[in-house]
């Protein structure tokens, strides 16, 4: 059952319904879940089909994931659900716009991910506009959140989450854990209408200090969120100190957010790399 004291969402990282139901059985409790095209190529009745030969056409591969989606959903039908538009470096806005139109319908709890980039911004702008929740994606720097925040301003609470990737950062020796804070930071001296959710979690400590510091959501792999529920879903107390290794800290920075979006430099070679890596997967799905 959900601790009395915990205030931070958990949701669940992954692409594979069966996964959902195992984690609501051992938790009691979900808040949401976050796919993405790497995720759902990885659910398993997507690798059955690969592994007897047999891909995806185009329009077979967007039903699969509108299925994965719905099954979610109906598990987890008060918490968010998010969907991810393809995009690779050439995807324009327009593009990403049409897919989140037509993905926001398939449930009631979809967030929409957008790539946080220039496309992937112009996009949320305008799909908040027109009243659909968001999720920025591939977010590697307080630049890209203060930018979100300009990108979304006006939308209400609850519908613009910010996904900073922490374990990405962890991978290349910086402490991904920094930019949870500097965000978190920075975000004070705003409105509150964008939500951070912590994501690319790969150790309960991961899990541990984002509740220290006050993340809004946490999503973790289903090997993480098992670990957590099984020692009995233990809180961080007082005394409670990270230990980041060796990793290079990431120093806070003053950045304006009543800054336009466009001012900011939002260009991280991880968000380029993330989409490359989450395109290639889900094209290798897909029938030459
Ligand atoms: C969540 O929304 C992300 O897609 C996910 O946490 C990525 O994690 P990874 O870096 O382990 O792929």
């Amino acid at each position: 059952m959900r601790p009395k004291d915990l205030k931070t969402r958990i949701f669940l990282d992954g692409g594979d319904p069966g996964e959902t139901k195992e984690i609501i059985r051992l938790l009691g409790f979900l808040d949401g879940q976050t796919t993405n095209p790497t995720l759902i190529s990885k659910n398993p009745r997507a690798r059955q089909r690969l592994e007897k030969g047999e891909k995806f056409t185009r329009e077979e591969i967007i039903d699969f994931y509108q299925e994965t989606v719905k099954e979610i959903s109906k598990l987890i039908p008060e918490g968010s659900i998010s969907v991810e538009v393809y995009s690779d470096l050439s995807t324009a806005a327009e593009a990403m716009l049409r897919q989140a139109k037509e993905m926001f319908s398939w449930i009631p709890n979809a967030h929409i991910k957008f790539p946080t980039s220039r496309e992937g911004l112009k996009a949320a702008e305008q799909a908040v506009k027109r009243g659909m929740r968001v999720n920025l994606t591939l977010c590697f720097t307080q630049e890209q959140a203060a930018a979100v925040y300009a990108a979304t301003r006006g939308a209400k609470k609850g519908d613009v989450y910010v996904s900073p990737f922490i374990g990405r950062l962890d991978d290349r020796g910086e402490n991904g854990m920094d930019l949870i804070s500097n965000i978190l930071k920075m975000y004070q001296k705003g409105d509150g209408h964008v939500e951070l959710l912590t994501a690319s979690v790969r150790k309960t400590d991961h899990l541990l200090y984002a509740l220290k510091l006050g993340s809004d959501i946490i999503t973790a792999p289903f090997n993480v969120l098992k670990e957590w529920g099984e020692k009995g879903f233990p809180l961080p107390k007082g005394n409670y100190v990270y230990d980041s290794g060796n990793l290079k800290s990431i120093p806070f920075k003053e950045i304006d957010l009543t800054k336009k979006w466009q001012d900011h430099d939002i260009r991280h070679e991880l968000t380029d790399k993330g989409m490359e890596r989450f395109s290639a997967d889900w094209n290798a799905l897909i029938k030459a």
